[in-house]
């Protein structure tokens, strides 16, 4: 069954830490592994489009040390990444609200994404101080501003991941059974996968896990069986 596009909540980063008697950071570190592993694996599977979620507009509550160590791992790691990303041909897309970000921040994250931007193998997706419904609002906010009419199309094009297709895979690790405002508008006919590895545990051999049981899944988008059957294919989403 054909798949482009994988969405992974990276939960469990602070348990796999506590497990150690570490520092929450330190698996948070631990878990930027894991995402380096998982693009690698990705690239090797001839996945179009990953999309990870990395800091949400909720983590700002937790202690400052945990989010500005969290906001130096991510610059740090743009800065070590960088060359493995061009020889990969791995575009950049940071997905998010800007604002709340400190300069350095913004700035890393813009010219990171402007680096890639010619890239063309594999589009990684960081939702970073990212909510689904701070997208659904901000669509909807941009779509009034401009006096268009609301409507299914035009809210979706105006979704910050409007230039990729839809998720046809969620992942979430760290056994927790929810989305966490992760992805609303556009999970809508996402298949689920909820893993009970901590992020930082996260292998090929579970990516493989999740790929195998998307495969079994049958998509129907509303159809019944006997219609997917009979097209020999799964429909599309309306
Ligand atoms: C959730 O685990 C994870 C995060 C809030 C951060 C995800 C970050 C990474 C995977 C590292 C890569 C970092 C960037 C910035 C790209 P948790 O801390 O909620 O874990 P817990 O549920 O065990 O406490």
């Amino acid at each position: 069954m054909s798949l482009q596009h994988i969405a992974i909540v990276m939960d469990g980063n602070g348990r796999w830490a506590t497990k150690r008697f570490l520092p929450r950071l330190a698996g948070h570190r631990q878990g930027m592994e894991s995402l380096r592993r998982c693009v690698r694996a990705c690239l090797d599977r001839g996945v179009a489009v990953l999309t990870v979620f990395a800091f949400s507009s909720e983590n700002w509550s937790r202690p400052p040390e945990e989010v500005s160590g969290l906001m130096d791992l991510l610059l740090n790691a743009l800065g070590k990444e960088m060359a493995q990303l061009q020889a990969d041909q791995v575009r950049l897309h940071f997905v998010g609200e800007r604002a709340g970000l400190s300069d350095k921040v913004r700035s890393g994250l813009d010219e990171a994404q402007a680096a890639t931007a010619s890239n063309a193998r594999l589009r990684l997706n960081v939702c970073f101080n990212y909510g689904g419904r701070w997208d659904i609002a901000q669509a909807a906010a941009r779509l009034a501003a401009e006096g268009q009419p609301i409507t299914e199309r035009t809210l979706n094009e105006a979704t910050a991941l409007a230039h990729v297709p839809d998720p046809d895979l969620i992942i979430r690790t760290g056994g927790e059974l929810r989305l966490s405002n992760f992805l609303l508008w556009q999970a809508a006919y996402a298949e689920l996968y909820f893993s009970p590895r901590l992020w930082p545990d996260f292998d090929e051999a579970e990516l493989d896990r999740a790929l195998a049981a998307y495969a079994s899944r049958e998509r129907r988008y509303g159809h019944t069986s006997e219609q997917v059957a009979a097209v020999g294919r799964h429909p599309q989403a309306a």
